[in-house]
């Protein structure tokens, strides 16, 4: 069975036929209206969403099947204690594929470890938000006609985007990529993901401090969101939230073709100006997140009972060494009864398992 945690449990081939089916179903949508006839999604949110919640809602609605769960923990027994790990055994009763958002960096990957329907990560904590990327990668081919061979700058907050760390790991699969940094010191992005995905795999990139001057060299352009609610100081918040504006002005530095995509929601990070301009992709780019969720709902049931889908065997050697102790209070391992589990990346560091920050 394949569970959709990180991009990197996709192959690179499952990866582009999602995309290549969710083009399909762009193209035909009346052979998908009864695809998911009889079949049940649970969407199991423990964080708010609009965007990733409706479009999984609105993908299982559109190819015939049907919706339960919930948007609020507090209306849930996980409001008495109930931990992810049983309350994905029970659902699993009642649903042929789930949906899970959670606050807590690796409480997806623990509920794919006893679900007997696949779990889809739709966002844990700052870690990994694997179908926004499909739906960025989707963005990408639709816009430019191609996702290799192009430059993209990120710009905002690297460092706690789930969606850039989700997006720059699904990009090394490509050839030809070349990424730019822009991000206040406070917010770069981490150095994990710059050395076991950058380094390791051969993205180059550099970091600038401006967005103008970086601008004219891209086919992309990923705004993001500085999160207010991943700080635990606001001052710290209200430092660094308005570092880069993209407005008219910068826009007339960029290429005809550049695309500026956001995974929104935005704040004032892309100025409400920029909204008409053609190579404004963000609103083009939430329709794709519906469709690629309809292609990974029907390939994930197509590939349930199929042993070449399975998922991948983790890339790094496991440390044993009880003196290790994971500092991530956000981690599933210090929120529930969970093991902990340490990994050496390529680097040399100890990483946690679950939510790979550093931990030596
Ligand atoms: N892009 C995204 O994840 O949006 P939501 O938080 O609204 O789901």
């Amino acid at each position: 069975m394949k569970h959709l945690i990180d991009p990197t449990d996709l192959t690179h081939d499952e990866t582009n036929d999602i995309i290549a089916l969710a083009e399909d179903i762009i193209l035909h949508r009346e052979k998908y209206v009864t695809r998911m006839s009889g079949k049940k999604l649970a969407t199991l949110f423990y964080e708010p969403s609009t965007r990733t919640r409706l479009s999984f809602t609105a993908a299982m609605m559109e190819l015939g099947g049907n919706v339960l769960g919930f948007d609020d923990a507090r209306s849930s027994s996980v409001s008495k204690g109930e931990t992810v790990a049983d309350t994905v055994r029970v659902v699993g009763n009642f649903a042929d594929v789930i949906a899970m958002r959670h606050p807590i960096e690796g409480a997806p990957f623990i509920a794919s470890q006893v679900s007997e329907v696949p779990i889809i990560n739709a966002g844990d904590g700052s870690h990994s938000h694997p179908t926004q990327t499909l739906t960025d990668l989707l963005t990408i081919k639709r816009e430019l006609g191609h996702i290799d061979n192009i430059t993209i700058g990120f710009c905002g907050d690297l460092r706690f985007g789930r969606t850039v760390h989700s997006l720059i790991k699904a990009l090394s699969r490509y050839t030809g990529i070349k990424v730019i940094l822009i991000a206040p010191d406070t917010l770069r992005l981490p150095d994990y993901i710059k050395q076991d995905v950058c380094d390791r795999l051969g993205i180059s990139y550099k970091e600038v401090s401006t967005l103008e001057e970086a601008i004219p060299d891209m086919d992309v352009l990923y705004m993001t969101r500085v999160q207010k609610e991943r700080f635990l100081d606001e001052d710290d918040y209200d430092r660094v939230k308005d570092s880069f504006i993209l407005d008219a002005a910068k826009m007339k530095l960029a290429r005809p073709t550049m695309k500026v995509l956001h995974p929104l929601p935005r704040v004032n990070e892309i100025l409400t100006e920029v909204d008409a301009d053609p190579r404004a992709a963000y609103f083009r780019q939430v329709e794709n997140g519906k469709f690629v969720r309809m292609a990974l709902i029907c390939r994930l049931l197509d590939w349930k009972n199929d042993a070449r889908h399975v998922m991948p065997q983790p890339l790094n050697e496991f440390v044993d060494d009880d003196t290790l102790h994971c500092r991530n209070a956000k981690c599933i391992c210090n929120n529930e009864d969970v093991k902990s589990k340490f990994y050496q990346s390529p680097d040399g560091v100890i990483r946690c398992y679950y939510c790979d920050s550093k931990v030596r």
